[in-house]
């Protein structure tokens, strides 16, 4: 049975019981609190809580998908038998459609009648603290087989949830093959607040995930997932002398398929964040590589193989820019490779302030620091290596602050930072210009452009929002035009005060991340002026804005802002790129900074 085979014999399984088959999501979740897509379950999130509609969405309450999934915590447990860091995962779900009993019945069909494997045992929740013990789905598996060995667990083992601060989750079971767990099938019951507390769910649903690998492996009855199909065929491309490091040869090709997945979604090297771990990734291959005299080619080869044997189901892998991104990250690294190793190579004993000087001085990631490192690093551990990482970012941190004049700064609303009067005149421009973006984007784009962050430094703005897709360079012309129009109109901006309530019914913006006061400033910039309309109701011959036509932008902001758009200069957009699935980043400046 091939892998190809299994996907489609699952999706098949689950169409036919009434389940609409759901395409997988991106590596990069909409929720901000998590790094990646780790489950099936969370593209689904909103439909547990009843805030989306499954029948608007699907046309069934029910839905099935391969979902592309990253496990960054089982990073160190990669090299075993059965554990990676990329891996596929078959699910149905239920919002409010079926419970336990169909779950437990596909479950037990699809694993003893489609596949044709033998149970070893399955486990529940037995219950911990004020969460009873799930003798439901006791009764049921024994309904289904009455021999079946059943195991009670408590909640560290079986009892799901939730993925990121907050989310649905509930008590599990779990189905064993071969004495590895394959199936995790999830009562969705509670909903897990920000504060660990549970309350309970309206309509119960069900989320269940199996990996592809480990169901490949105990389909095919291989010994490890690596003897699989699914990486058999790369395995193969390695050279005889990585011939008995298994090891080596596993986190090879695991993490070449980590990283050209992460790539194919958006992500590049970096130093923080995705870019952060698929940087570790793609180093972790290269010393590997470098170790062993794999040649550049041979890396690229392995590449090229997983773009081509994934690309029919998943048509995003991109080989040109999966090879481009780890030949541009190998440059990098092989300018301190050497110069790392043989550092590591001088050093006795190898702890976390030794290791996270190799890493910032050489760029060697964790990983790399204590493999290589052997007997000499045995001590150090991942949680030191962080907290070193965790100081140091500290101290700089401190150290960029003391630069905005070493007695603090001018100014620092958060979003905004200047050091003197100078700093100040340029942020004030800058966050003026923010405001005429951030209107631009939803006229242009989409009214529903919301703004996620706002991050200005004399130098430049940094803006990000809401928006699912890269912006066409037409669209960034259109903006930047936009904006420079709106610039040249010489729109005046007024700054008014009102309750909140007020502010909100007048149209003006609010950061849904912050919590305002009762009483609120809002900013509003343009219409254009006009001379003397309305003339018997003013006092001033000054030119006052149009009242008849709606203002270009209209924000809750505390400030500053410059008193006419005239003072900003003219608007450029240097960069646009994604922060996650669903949010963009536009970096810009304005002329004379
Ligand atoms: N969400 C559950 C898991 O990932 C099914 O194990």
């Amino acid at each position: 049975m091939s892998h190809g085979d299994i996907r489609e014999k699952f999706l098949k399984f689950f169409e036919k019981r009434g389940h609409k088959i759901v395409p997988s999501s991106s590596l990069l979740p909409t929720d901000p609190s998590v790094l990646f897509t780790t489950a099936g379950m969370q593209q689904f999130k909103p439909y547990y809580t009843g805030q989306s509609d499954p029948m608007k969405d699907f046309g069934s309450l029910n839905t099935a998908s391969i979902q592309k999934s990253m496990r960054t915590s089982d990073i160190d447990k990669v090299g075993d038998e059965s554990h990676l860091t990329f891996f596929e995962m078959l699910g149905n779900f239920s919002f409010g459609g079926y419970f336990k009993k169909e779950a437990i019945e596909y479950a037990y069909d699809f694993v003893t009648k489609e596949l044709g494997l033998t149970i070893d045992y399955v486990s529940v929740f037995g219950g911990e603290e004020d969460i009873p013990a799930d003798k439901e789905s006791e009764k049921i598996w024994k309904s289904l087989d009455r021999n079946i060995d059943i195991r009670e667990m408590g909640r560290s083992d079986n009892f799901w949830g939730p993925t990121g601060k907050e989310g649905p989750c509930g008590p599990t079971t779990e189905i064993y093959v071969n004495g590895v767990e394959i199936w995790n099938i999830v009562f969705n019951e509670y909903y897990c607040n920000e504060d660990k507390s549970l309350s309970k769910l309206d309509k119960p649903g069900i989320d269940t995930g199996m990996g592809l690998e480990r169901l490949a492996m105990v389909a095919q009855k291989k010994g490890n997932i690596f003897e699989t199909d699914l990486f058999e065929p790369l395995i193969q491309l390695l050279p005889g002398e990585m011939n008995g490091h298994d090891r080596i040869q596993r986190i090879i090709v695991d993490h070449s398929r980590a990283a050209a997945f992460l790539i194919s979604d958006g992500v590049v090297p970096s130093n923080k964040e995705q870019g952060y771990v698929l940087r570790r990734l793609l180093r972790r291959v290269i010393v590997h590589s470098h170790n062993f005299g794999l040649e550049l080619d041979a890396v690229r080869e392995i590449f090229g193989t997983i773009a081509g044997n994934y690309g029919r189901v998943y048509p995003e892998l991109d080989k040109e820019k999966i090879i481009s991104e780890f030949d541009k990250e190998n440059e990098k690294f092989q300018k301190t490779l050497k110069g790392g190793l043989k550092e590591l190579g001088k050093l006795n004993t190898v702890d976390s302030a030794s290791a996270f000087k190799l890493y910032e001085s050489f760029g060697l990631p964790y990983e790399v620091i204590k493999e290589v490192g052997g007997n000499k690093a045995e001590t150090l551990t991942r949680s030191g290596f962080e907290q070193e990482m965790k100081r140091h970012r500290e101290i700089s941190r401190a150290g960029a602050d003391k630069k905005f004049g070493g007695h603090g700064l001018l100014m620092d609303t958060g979003e905004l930072k200047a050091g003197d009067e100078e700093e100040l005149k340029k942020v004030t421009r800058l966050h003026t210009a923010t405001h005429l973006l951030h209107a631009s984007l939803r006229k242009i784009l989409d009214n529903d452009v919301q703004q996620q962050g706002s991050d200005i430094t004399p130098e430049r703005l940094r803006f990000d929002f809401t928006f699912s897709r890269k912006l066409t360079p037409e669209e960034l012309q259109q903006v930047e035009d936009m904006v420079n129009d709106a610039i040249k109109k010489e729109l005046p901006v007024i700054k008014t005060e009102m309750s909140y309530k007020d502010a909100i019914r007048s149209g003006a913006l609010a950061f849904f991340k912050q919590k305002y006061p009762n009483r609120v400033t809002v900013y509003t910039i343009g219409p254009e002026l006009v001379e003397g309309q309305n003339s018997s109701t003013r006092t001033s011959s000054e030119p006052q804005p149009n009242s008849s036509e709606p203002p270009f932008s209209r924000e809750l902001c505390g400030g500053p802002h410059v008193s006419n758009t005239r003072e900003i200069g003219k608007f450029k957009i240097i960069k646009e790129e994604a922060v996650s699935a669903d949010v963009r980043r536009i970096r810009a400046m304005v002329e004379g900074i």
